[in-house]
């Protein structure tokens, strides 16, 4: 039976999204709320915000939609999940309870430790006080002070010494930083060793690990500077070997997803998994309930399985009856371009030239997320990441230099965007082989 399926967010996880779903034999017609520019061109883009609970709910009820397929974090933990099952709409992402998982890191960290699942050690805090004096009781440096709540990549603040930690935990309980998510912090034991994003699809029972991925937070070279929600990805993880990847289901997605329905929280969607691979094994540093933004681009690159049928049977309850996806084999990479500022604030509305004369292959696609049309609908800036410049290359280094030499034919004032995209990787590929 021909779908319908409405998509949720208008990044570029979601264009990425849009672009494979558009590809299914099995698709009649999408609609995106709101989508973007990018999304535009496979689907009907609709004027209803992502957190618009309730409007998303009328228009799958109205527009009969077979599958609602949520990408950000905020409405799956606003429970746009149980909302769309109240009214017996199928709906790919965990529902409320389940999404708490990212929503709020306290709640992650019992899960962790209550199923014994490798993570750094930690403690809870809602008041400055008491902080403040665990911070200068022989706390051990670096460490890390966390908004318990969603801050998008932003509310995390690592500390070399005392009066960082100080003015981080002052800034979030009293100065209310980043507002209700920074009323409880974590502060955490700092973890050694590379990142890795692991993802893995689930019904509640079934799990499908998804290809590894490398994520790069920080806005500048060689890791510098502020986090961000990422400036762009590479896949496969070249530092994630055959053994770690076993030991990553055993360890970790395994008892997450068994842990969660034993607390009557069974677990659909995406759950992403952040590590560190420490030298004592792979942590977790965080979960999250959706797939990663750049790492959506990259794995939707490098999935020749049709997307549909995974998504639907994670939502029925039926990933069982579905074949292991097939990948391609090379690696991809994706480069983001952000707007001068990002992530503090930046200008929008900025006109962005050379993408039209950009050849769009297989091999090379550039998402759109931060986009818009001007009146006389030109292409602009509208957000933080503009475009996802991604490619797919026969070694690791061909698809570094496919994206880069896209990147550079596309401009826009302030175009932000790192060099070393997947150069750390090439390095770890050189020392595999
Ligand atoms: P999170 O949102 O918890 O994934 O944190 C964002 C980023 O902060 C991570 O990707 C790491 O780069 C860094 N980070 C968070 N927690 C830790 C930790 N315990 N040790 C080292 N780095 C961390
Ligand atoms: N790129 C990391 C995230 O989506 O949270």
């Amino acid at each position: 039976m021909p779908l319908r399926v409405l998509l949720v967010g208008s990044g570029g996880r979601e264009h990425a999204l849009a672009w494979k779903l558009s590809q299914s034999p099995l698709l009649e017609k999408m609609w995106v709320a709101p989508g973007n520019p990018g999304t535009a061109q496979y689907a009907e883009n609709l004027a209803l915000a992502a957190d618009d609970v309730d409007g998303i709910v009328q228009f799958a009820q109205a527009n009969e939609i077979s599958l609602v397929v949520i990408g950000p974090e905020d409405p799956l933990a606003m429970g746009l999940a149980d909302q769309l099952s109240e009214v017996g709409i199928r709906a790919f992402g965990p529902n409320k309870e389940a999404a708490e998982l990212e929503a709020s890191k306290a709640f992650c960290k019992e899960i962790l430790i209550r199923h014994r699942i490798p993570t750094a050690a930690y403690r809870v805090f809602s008041d400055l006080n008491p902080a403040v004096s665990y911070l200068e009781s022989g706390a051990r440096y670096p460490l890390v002070v966390k908004a318990s709540g969603l801050a998008a990549g932003k509310g995390v603040y690592i500390c070399e010494v005392l009066e960082e930690a100080r003015e981080a935990v002052k800034s979030l309980l009293m100065d209310g930083r980043h507002g209700d998510a920074g009323r409880t912090i974590l502060i955490e034991e700092f973890l050694e060793g590379p990142e890795a994003s692991v993802f893995a699809m689930t019904d509640g029972r079934t799990i499908i690990p998804l290809e590894s991925c490398q994520d790069h937070k920080q806005l500048l070279d060689g890791g510098h500077g502020p986090n961000t929600g990422g400036m762009g990805a590479i896949s496969p993880n070249p530092l994630i070997s055959e053994r770690a990847r076993e030991l990553i289901e055993r360890q970790i997605l395994l008892p997450t997803v068994h842990g969660m329905n034993h607390e009557g929280r069974r677990f659909r969607g995406i759950l992403f998994a952040g590590l560190k691979l420490t030298p004592a094994g792979p942590k977790v540093l965080e979960y999250n309930v959706r797939f990663g933004d750049p790492e959506c681009q990259i794995l939707m690159m490098r999935l020749q399985s049709d997307l549909l049928p995974l998504l639907m049977g994670s939502a029925q309850g039926e990933l069982e009856e579905q074949d292991a996806p097939r990948w391609d084999e090379r690696p991809a990479v994706t480069v983001v371009l952000a707007s001068g500022g990002y992530p503090e604030s930046y200008p929008k509305g900025l006109p962005i030239t050379g993408l039209e004369s950009l050849e769009q292959t297989p091999d090379l696609q550039v998402f759109h997320a931060g986009t818009s049309l001007s009146e006389e609908g030109d292409l602009q800036t509208s957000g933080g990441r503009v475009l996802a410049v991604t490619a797919l290359g026969d070694t690791l280094s061909e698809a570094r230099d496919r994206a880069y030499e896209a990147a550079e034919k596309i401009h826009f004032e302030g175009k932000t965007l790192r060099t070393d995209i997947g150069v750390a990787g090439v390095a770890a590929m050189e020392r595999v082989q």
